[in-house]
């Protein structure tokens, strides 16, 4: 086997738990993301969840694939997902440090693990995901980061899912510890839980 790493990095003035948040929150994905064009949880347990997604392939978004991808928060500041994409195993590890209150680094790592007839092509595929994976990394970045900032804002001024924000305005603000609890909560009958109950 032949492994094809690619490191990213970002920094925004955001928390650990809204970071965390933010990959945890799967109603959003078909929404505000370009590359996927459907978005369903399979199964979702405490730290863990399987999704089933239809995805664009990189710098080609005319072309379409399935992908069953599994999340899985490792710690209070690491994520794991793994999926295959065209029998290439693939393992991220996204790691999120508070470098300054409020202010986090991530470190997105992944691992392309190239195996059988698959590794005549090694040469070419280093290339591709070598250019591939960084912009297709900050497109999902930029698309994500309004989210992060008005999830950070919010929870600054005390709001809370399914409650809102203080009544009034003068107790509009928290300046404690921000956690993410696992899963999020969603509505009943949420768009992204039609493949979450049993079928037919
Ligand atoms: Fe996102």
């Amino acid at each position: 086997m032949k492994i094809i790493k690619v490191k990213c990095q970002q920094e925004t003035d955001c928390s650990v738990a809204v970071g965390v948040w933010n990959y945890w929150d799967h109603e959003h994905v078909t929404e505000v993301h370009n590359g996927f064009t459907n978005f369903q949880i399979l199964h979702e347990q405490f730290d863990t969840v399987v999704v089933l997604g239809t995805a664009k392939f990189p710098l080609f978004g005319f072309l379409t694939y399935s992908v069953v991808q599994t999340m899985v928060r490792v710690d209070e500041n690491t994520l794991k997902g793994f999926n295959i994409m065209f029998g290439i195993s693939v393992r991220a590890t996204i790691k999120i440090t508070e470098i300054q209150p409020d202010h986090s680094l991530y470190e997105m790592t992944y691992e392309f693990m190239v195996d059988g007839w698959r590794k005549m092509f090694f040469p070419i595929l280093e290339i591709f995901l070598k250019k591939a994976m960084p912009w297709w990394n900050k497109r999902q970045w930029v698309e994500d980061l309004e989210l992060k900032k008005r999830r950070q804002k919010v929870l600054r001024l005390g709001f809370k899912d399914f409650q809102g924000l203080p009544k009034k305005i003068s107790n509009r603000y928290y300046d404690g510890l921000l956690e993410c609890k696992l899963p999020i909560r969603r509505l009943p009958g949420s768009a992204v839980d039609k493949l979450s109950k049993p079928l037919g």
